[in-house]
């Protein structure tokens, strides 16, 4: 089976084709970064107009990226030729959570094409496609394992009991990690997305010179909360002025908090369950210091430690495709009509819906 996974639910558009016996056979991206820097965030209509004007070029991208005789990384025939049908088998579409003018671009394209080729098209959960994410490499791990989300939207902590069995076991209360790294990038006048911009500046930041609160480490349980952590940097930003070593010490302090923070949590979810498994998804998920934190301290206890490759942390069309593709197999599919969920919770997912 083959599929298009189509991704449009905040400021990338990503498309990608994945079959289930040759692996991901292209991908094509558009981030729009550029696009939302002088806003200092994503501003929603933006957003929506963009997908609209980058669907049609990066789907030929990914069909005219797709192996052709010679060059094939992966076997398999051309898009449309070989099979003499069409070019996928179904198509799946991010249809939640995110900005629902965003996300209804995505599914108008998306059931406009199974239409046109006569194929099944399936909304797929943003999160659920970072989850999975880390299975588009090729020392995936098994089910069950332990899943931490970070993103600019979220920040979770799921016992992944199988494909389709989510258990939330802790999720911010306030704040997501990501959000709090853009945040912290703005009060540092450092550009947008925030989360690349503050872990370069704390690379030139000296370990301790600032200390933050780790929050709610001291209690139990496995929830998050980063808002506080934001009006300590806002502080610490006032103090320090324009002075450039007190800066990065800030990003630095800040991004040791939120890794500390992170890691406990982790540890403790481990402990709690007793899964010898660490997948770790999100955009975040891309932090180099994070990543490396994470891999030392499961190594020492004995846990195995997955990432999806750093591409594939932030949003892309390949996670949504491998996604889709496991659900259409297991014989989920959705009605024709084209629906998006802009608020919808992991754990209300099951394998039928
Ligand atoms: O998963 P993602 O691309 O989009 C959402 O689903 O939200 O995550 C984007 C978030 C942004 O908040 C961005 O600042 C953060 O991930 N991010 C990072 C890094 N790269 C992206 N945060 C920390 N360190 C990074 N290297
Ligand atoms: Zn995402």
């Amino acid at each position: 089976m083959r599929v298009l996974g189509i991704e449009t639910s905040c400021d990338e558009t990503g498309l990608a084709v994945y079959d289930d016996q040759a692996g991901l056979l292209g991908h094509a991206l558009h981030s729009q970064a550029g696009l939302h820097a002088e806003w200092g965030g994503v501003v929603p209509e933006l957003a929506s107009r963009d997908h609209v004007i980058r669907l049609i070029p990066l789907l030929r991208e990914v069909f005219s990226s797709w192996p052709g005789p010679g060059k094939a990384p992966h076997p398999g025939p051309p898009p449309g030729g070989g099979r003499g049908g069409p070019p996928v088998d179904g198509v799946a579409y991010t249809a939640g959570p995110g900005l629902v003018g965003a996300l209804l671009t995505g599914a108008a394209f998306a059931r406009s094409l199974a239409w046109a080729w006569g194929i099944p098209a399936i909304g797929v959960h943003h999160m659920e496609g970072h989850l999975l994410a880390p299975m588009l490499e090729r020392d995936a791990p098994g089910f069950p394992f332990l899943a931490l989300l970070v993103s600019g939207g979220h920040t979770l902590l799921v016992h992944v009991h199988d494909l389709g069995r989510y258990e939330i076991l802790g999720e911010t209360r306030d704040d997501a990690v990501g959000e709090a790294f853009d945040k912290t990038a703005k009060m540092l006048g450092l550009g947008y997305p925030g989360g690349p911009a503050v872990a370069a500046l704390a690379l030139l930041g000296k370990p301790g010179a600032v200390e933050f609160p780790r929050p709610m480490t001291r209690r139990p349980g496995l929830e998050f909360s980063f808002s506080g952590l934001k009006t300590a940097v806002l502080r610490a930003v006032e103090r320090a002025g324009d002075e450039e070593q007190a800066r990065a010490d800030i990003a630095r302090g800040f991004e040791d908090a939120v890794i500390d923070t992170l890691a406990i949590k982790c540890a403790r979810a481990i402990e709690q369950t007793g899964l010898g498994t660490l997948v770790v998804a999100g955009g975040v998920g891309a932090n180099v210091r994070l990543r490396e934190r994470l891999q030392r301290e499961c190594e020492c206890s004995g846990v195995r430690v997955c990432y999806p490759r750093q591409e594939f942390c932030t949003d892309n069309g390949a996670m949504i495709a491998y996604a889709g593709l496991q659900r259409l197999r297991a014989g989920a599919g959705d009605p024709p009509v084209f629906w998006a969920r802009p608020r919808w919770s992991l754990d209300e997912l099951s394998m039928t819906g």
